[in-house]
């Protein structure tokens, strides 16, 4: 479902950009003799890249900001040229998301909400109708203005700068998005059904670290940790 978000955040982003939708009227990958757009993404996980991927394609300055630098190495050896990395820091970020048209945040701490990484003081240095996407808004959303939308009134404006922070952005491409969920998790489904969750979860660690709770034990630790309770380790449950 990442990978679908990441690549709607582009697509939704370049739409809201247009002047009829509230945005500032610049096209993503500009024309011969106009700029491009600036696009930044702040997060190179799976959505991260995705979005960072379409921008580049679609002709924009694309730049991914990622505090894990064994992540922002691979990302360099495999974005286009008119993608930048950038390791993420409060100076780094001010700078890309001041001059950007479009941001998108994409940030993930497990099992924690999303930082605040773009504050409410930094939108007032950035120009009127640029476009904030916050895929992260399912975890509390990365930009401090961010709050949380839908499909039927997907944006609104804040100081001057158009919001999109659709909790389910998947949902709005039911084809793709049922596919491809099916690819990802039709076998873990076949190993529930035919060995039951208890012997699925010990013959398959995978399956066995989706387990947040059971019969009312929090056994996921960044869970039980972002709530401030208990936590009882998951083979304890199991034996
Ligand atoms: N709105 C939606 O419909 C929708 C759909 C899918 C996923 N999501 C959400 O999108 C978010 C990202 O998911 P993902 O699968 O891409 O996660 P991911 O784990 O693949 O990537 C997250 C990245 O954020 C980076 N990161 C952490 N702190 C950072 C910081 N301070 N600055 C810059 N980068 C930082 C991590 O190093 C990691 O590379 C999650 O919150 C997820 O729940 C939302």
């Amino acid at each position: 479902m990442s990978e679908v978000a990441g690549r709607m955040a582009t697509q939704q982003g370049a739409k809201y950009l247009e002047k009829s939708q509230g945005g500032s009227g610049v096209l993503l990958g500009g024309v011969p003799g106009t700029a491009p757009a600036k696009v930044t993404v702040i997060g190179g996980g799976v959505s991260g890249t995705q979005a960072a991927l379409m921008a580049a394609g679609m002709g924009a300055q694309v730049t991914i900001l990622d505090t894990n630098l064994e992540r922002l190495r691979y990302l360099s050896e495999v974005m286009p040229k008119n993608v930048i990395q950038l390791h993420s820091n409060p100076s780094t970020l001010e700078n890309t998301v001041h001059d950007a048209d479009l941001v998108i945040g994409s940030v993930l701490i497990p099992g924690a909400k999303a930082p605040k990484l773009v504050t409410k003081a930094m939108l007032k240095n950035m120009r009127k109708g640029s476009v904030l996407v916050d895929i992260a808004i399912d975890q509390g959303g990365c930009f401090e203005t961010s709050k949380p939308t839908t499909h039927k009134d997907p944006v609104f404006t804040k100081d001057g700068i158009v919001h999109y922070a659709v909790t389910n952005m998947p949902g709005a491409v039911p084809i793709t998005s049922t596919v491809a969920l099916t690819n990802a998790t039709a076998k873990y489904t076949l190993q529930l059904a035919n060995m039951g969750w208890k012997a699925a979860c010990m013959a398959n660690p995978g399956l066995a670290l989706g387990v947040n709770m059971v019969e009312g034990k929090i056994t996921n630790e960044a869970v039980a940790q972002a709530f401030n309770t208990n936590y009882v380790p998951l083979n304890t449950v199991l034996s």
